[in-house]
């Protein structure tokens, strides 16, 4: 896909359309050196989205979000509160390609492709959109402070409720459950999300 040809709102009519283009896109130099673009899993219409940030090794070999140990703590972390991409949840990434290295997508990178987020947001329609670490919510929202200053907070983007919560590859990082520790903290986020969507 050509990086001089704009995506404008509205182009797709559904999510496989979408990842019909991503599959062929060349917005930015990812493009050239992913296996496979990565676009979303989860429930079409749900009610909640969870954003992350890139595809990682797992995730550019299967094409599939969160698939790596990353993943699989975000999985327990939102069956903790029944919460399943079955029923409630649809997950994507700023970026759809993986940066060589795991590294942070760069501002153009993240730029090139937003259109497609912006998309498919529109399409999945979420109530609410849980932005997993500060590249999501820089590529969201624009927000540069500290992941420990703004997680748990509600905030209202284009109409949508969101909220900044710690990416879980932190939380892998920093194991402990106990009060006040980055695991016990997503925990209460987790329930006030939860306690939303009831
Ligand atoms: N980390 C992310 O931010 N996204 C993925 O899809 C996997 C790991």
């Amino acid at each position: 896909t050509d990086a001089k040809i704009p995506i404008i709102p509205g182009t797709y009519k559904n999510i496989s359309e979408l990842a019909q283009d991503c599959h062929h896109c060349h917005r930015c130099t990812l493009g050239d050196s992913r296996t496979h673009a990565v676009v979303g899993r989860g429930h079409l219409q749900a009610p909640i989205m969870v954003i992350g940030e890139a595809p990682g090794q797992s995730e550019d070999e299967t094409g599939l979000p969160f698939v790596g140990r990353s993943g699989q703590l975000l999985e327990k972390i939102l069956a903790s509160v029944n919460l399943s991409t079955e029923r409630d949840v649809y997950i994507a990434n700023i970026n759809k390609c993986r940066p060589p290295q795991n590294r942070v997508p760069t501002p153009d990178e993240i730029a090139a492709c937003k259109p497609y987020l912006l998309e498919q947001i529109r399409l999945v329609d979420p109530k609410i959109i849980l932005l997993t670490g500060a590249t999501a919510v820089k590529g969201i929202t624009g927000d540069k402070q500290a992941m420990t200053k703004i997680r748990g907070q509600w905030m209202e983007w284009e109409g949508r409720l969101c909220m900044p919560i710690f990416h879980p590859s932190y939380l892998l990082r920093n194991p402990s459950k106990e009060v006040g520790k980055p695991k016990w903290l997503m925990w209460q986020d987790m329930q006030a999300v939860r306690a939303k969507l009831d």
